[in-house]
């Protein structure tokens, strides 16, 4: 079986999107709708549901030419697109363990005895995280989300292009961050598209897939 292009109507969740790359500048998308899109998209898993994501919406002309020189290849995107939003992963994500699992106990979905055992098996399993573990637990993470961000703009109407190649640490200095704490990891390029999507192929199952 050789690469090939898969569209199964089915799928039409996975198969509809597909990046693009040329927008409709004139499109803007409202703070309540872009927040609509995020909190979809936040259902995503997380290690321990500790959900080490941070958003950064750049959509004002200020932000927008802040960002510019640190987009490498993909001014297009840039150019064209309602927003650049960017994914950053915080390594300090256990800081808020407690917080998150005394929200579960308010909203009656554990005890206060299950957060306890539950607290102290995540802090102890935190503690042992050398720091290239954590970062890679946190992009897996961020990437979850980004899928599911992909596929929650979709559902709004809108198309998106996920953007590996930018000037990270600069791209961070100008947003201002802790480069210790948050660890950018892909930014993504919203907006209503502007040319025809432009399929791609995909690896066959056999190519790629053992069966033991
Ligand atoms: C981690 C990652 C980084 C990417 N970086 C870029 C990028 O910098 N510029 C770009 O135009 N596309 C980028 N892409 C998009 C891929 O080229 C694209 O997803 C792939 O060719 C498959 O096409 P599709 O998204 O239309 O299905 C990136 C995708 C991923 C997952």
């Amino acid at each position: 079986m050789q690469l090939k292009n898969v569209k199964n109507p089915a799928n039409a969740l996975f198969t509809e999107r597909i990046s693009i790359r040329k927008y409709d500048p004139s499109v803007k998308i409202s703070k309540e709708e872009m927040s609509a899109i995020l909190q979809d998209a936040m259902t995503a898993p997380s290690s321990f549901n500790l959900q080490p994501w941070r958003f950064f919406v750049i959509d004002s002309d200020e932000g927008k030419e802040m960002i510019k020189p640190y987009m490498m290849f993909n001014q297009l995107q840039w150019e064209t697109c309602s927003a650049i939003i960017a994914i950053y992963g915080d390594m300090e994500n256990y800081s808020y363990a407690d917080k998150i699992l005394s929200a579960n106990v308010d909203n009656g979905l554990m005890t206060e005895e299950y957060k306890q055992k539950m607290l102290e098996i995540m802090m102890a399993y935190g503690a042992s995280y050398t720091e290239e573990r954590l970062k890679n637990s946190i992009f897996m993470d961020c990437g979850f989300v980004t899928m599911q961000l992909m596929l929650s703009a979709k559902s709004y109407g809108y198309d998106t292009n996920p953007i590996g190649g930018f000037m990270r640490k600069e791209f961070t200095e100008a947003l201002g961050l802790d480069a210790k704490r948050y660890i950018p990891t892909l930014l993504l390029s919203i907006g209503k598209a502007a040319e025809e999507a432009k399929d791609t192929v995909r690896f066959s199952v056999d190519e790629i897939t053992e069966w033991r």
